[in-house]
């Protein structure tokens, strides 16, 4: 079953490419997102949304922070992001119009289906499943649903799924966009990079050598502590959460403009830090957050994009450039490098890697 593969985990990062090529199939040419994609009657009701309730555990949560990022900056639409066991216990504020998006790999996750089961109380315009299961209870009771295709994911750590999650949200955030006045030449131009996210992650799976080779250094740590600023805030909390489920190093992730805030205290030799660097505006301000890390001794793992302009390698640490394929798929492919850390440095640890002790890949009581 695991074939070449050593672990189902790495055998799932593998498969990445062809999943999420799947999970685009039929759904998206060059002119944009077919018809029909998110179920019957899914279109009316998108057309009408005017914000976002999205809710999710775990690494489906993280995938749901990234859309908030996409869904605000290309539809121009109010999304909120929670944690679902935080969401069915609270008085949320419905304002009219709103869609209830909930992302589950299983569909089975107790917090979420009750969130779900509490959203059809509240009062949405309609609710939406991102789930990865037909047959699913998720599935079943949302109005609407977009199946990721991931496949069976084995591995109690999730990767497959996430990025596929990442993919059905570009597509429900490209048709949002153009429902919401999206210029032509941008929506074109966002449809072409992600129809190229599958080729865009098979170059990603090409770092492994280096990645593996990098890993021995995490394995005598205690600690570490992930960076990221804007979209790239969710991929470092995900590669903090790949790091922790499987190797068992206390990882955290902080947005990077939080570092004088309180995690700088925690900053000495012994602390690596993991950066994500992509390219635009917010790489300025990344440098002058790594220096201040670098300045205190910590050994800082920097996965830069191509096109990024770092070109130091950054005090005893390393650097890798990933080709990040556009701003757009950026947050999808570098997950993959983090992936791929957090995986070598268990194999290392000797932990099991497929089975994480404490932890089910299903998590149905709350
Ligand atoms: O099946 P779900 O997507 O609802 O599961 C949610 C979380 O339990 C899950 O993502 C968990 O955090 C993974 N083990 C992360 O790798």
């Amino acid at each position: 079953e695991r074939g070449q593969y050593r672990h189902y985990m790495q055998k799932e990062i593998f498969e990445q490419p062809r999943a999420v090529a799947d999970t685009l199939e039929a759904r998206i040419h060059a002119h944009g997102v077919l018809p029909n994609v998110f179920g019957v009657g899914g279109d009316e009701v998108l057309a009408t949304v005017r914000g976002l309730h999205i809710v999710a555990c775990g690494t489906s949560y993280h995938a749901g922070l990234v859309a908030k990022y996409w869904i605000e900056s290309h539809a121009r639409l109010p999304v909120s992001v929670e944690v679902a066991s935080e969401y069915r216990y609270r008085d949320v504020v419905v304002p009219p119009d709103t869609l209830f998006v909930a992302i589950s790999q299983s569909g089975e996750t107790a917090d979420t289906l009750a969130a779900l089961r509490e959203a059809r109380r509240r009062g949405y315009r309609g609710t939406l499943a991102v789930c990865n299961v037909p047959e699913s209870s998720l599935v079943r009771e949302a109005d609407l649903k977009l199946m990721t295709r991931a496949g069976p994911e084995i591995g109690v750590a999730s990767t497959k799924a996430f990025t596929t999650q990442l993919t059905a949200l570009a597509l429900l955030t490209l048709r949002l966009a153009g429902l919401n006045g999206i210029d032509a030449d941008r929506y074109a131009a966002l449809c072409a990079e992600l129809m190229h996210l599958p080729r865009a992650i098979d170059d990603a799976l090409a770092l492994e050598p280096a990645i593996a080779e990098l890993a021995a250094r995490f394995v005598p740590r205690q600690h570490a502590l992930f960076l990221g600023r804007g979209v790239h805030y969710p991929v470092a909390l995900e590669g903090a959460l790949k790091l922790k489920e499987i190797s068992y190093i206390h990882a955290e992730a902080y947005p990077a403009g939080e570092l004088k805030h309180g995690p700088l205290a925690l900053v000495d030799e012994s602390m690596p830090v993991v950066a994500v660097a992509p390219s635009g505006p917010l790489l300025e301000k990344l440098k002058s957050n790594l220096q201040e890390v670098r300045a205190r001794g910590g050994e800082l793992f920097v996965f830069a994009d191509t096109r990024a302009g770092m070109d130091e390698t950054p005090g005893t640490g390393a650097l890798i450039r990933v080709d990040a394929g556009g701003d757009f798929i950026a947050p999808a492919v570098f997950t993959i490098p983090l992936q791929l850390l957090a995986y070598h440095v268990a194999v290392l640890r000797g932990t099991d890697v497929d089975q994480p002790r404490n932890l089910a890949k299903s998590v149905t009581v709350e």
